[in-house]
């Protein structure tokens, strides 16, 4: 069995992948599944917390004793996220969040025509996990005590993700080894935990669960 070590501790996680409007029927997606999120909603309640799971376009049941807020885009999520943190303790960014979205959303199906089509044009989305980070360092409150962030890298992940961490102002910044095995719909996942103030934790190639049982070790003991 788990340790009950997070109980009473407010975590926020956020899971699956943002989809951005381009008309009523139409988005910009990514192939995030929620699975890695879930696996930490569902582990965390195992250990004694209440958990907040933001969670966009998941196909999954409802992890059982969880608050679940669904929503669709990079701005919805950041509205749920920024009120989930007040009175978090925690808050672990698991889900892929659009780098853009279109600039504009049109009203109607956009029709077809025998002309050239109209190019997308995008804007950038806020970065909710950096900016968790910088309520934090200019203690704008309320923000978590502790800050998860994921990050997906193909090459130099170490230096890369040591960068991304920092940048982005997190405790621990979970990279996955993406590549010839993408995680992206797998069951397992294999990562290495970057700690911003101690050496990585290295993870191997296991089920999401034993993943998320790392990060919430780590969490708890950030906690503590
Ligand atoms: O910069 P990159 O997308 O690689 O960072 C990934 C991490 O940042 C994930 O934890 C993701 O949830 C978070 N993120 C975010 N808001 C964005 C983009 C990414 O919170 N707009």
């Amino acid at each position: 069995g788990r340790p009950a070590d997070l109980a009473g501790r407010r975590l926020v996680i956020s899971a699956g992948g943002t989809r951005e409007a381009l008309d009523p029927v139409r988005f910009l997606g990514n192939r995030s599944s929620g699975l890695q999120g879930y696996a930490l909603a569902r582990t965390a309640l195992a250990r004694g917390a209440e958990v907040t799971l933001v969670a966009a376009n998941v196909a999954l049941p409802d992890p059982a004793g969880a608050t679940v807020i669904r929503v669709e885009s990079a701005l919805e999520m950041r509205e749920a996220v920024l009120e989930a943190v007040e009175n978090a303790d925690a808050v672990v960014m698991a889900a892929a969040v659009a780098d853009f979205r279109p600039a504009r959303r049109s009203d109607s199906k956009v029709k077809k025509t025998s002309a050239e089509p109209d190019p997308i044009h995008l804007v950038k989305n806020p970065d909710i996990l950096a900016e968790l980070g910088e309520r934090r360092r200019e203690g704008l409150k309320p923000y978590p005590q502790v800050i998860v962030g994921f990050a997906a890298e193909t090459d130099d992940v170490l230096a890369n993700g040591r960068a991304k961490l920092a940048r982005k102002g997190c405790d621990l910044l979970v990279v996955n080894q993406v590549g010839e095995n993408l995680a992206f719909g797998r069951p397992d996942n294999a990562a290495v935990v970057l700690v911003a103030d101690g050496d990585p934790v290295e993870i191997p190639r296991g089920p999401k669960e034993d993943l998320a049982d790392v990060v919430w070790d780590l969490v708890a003991g950030r906690l503590a």
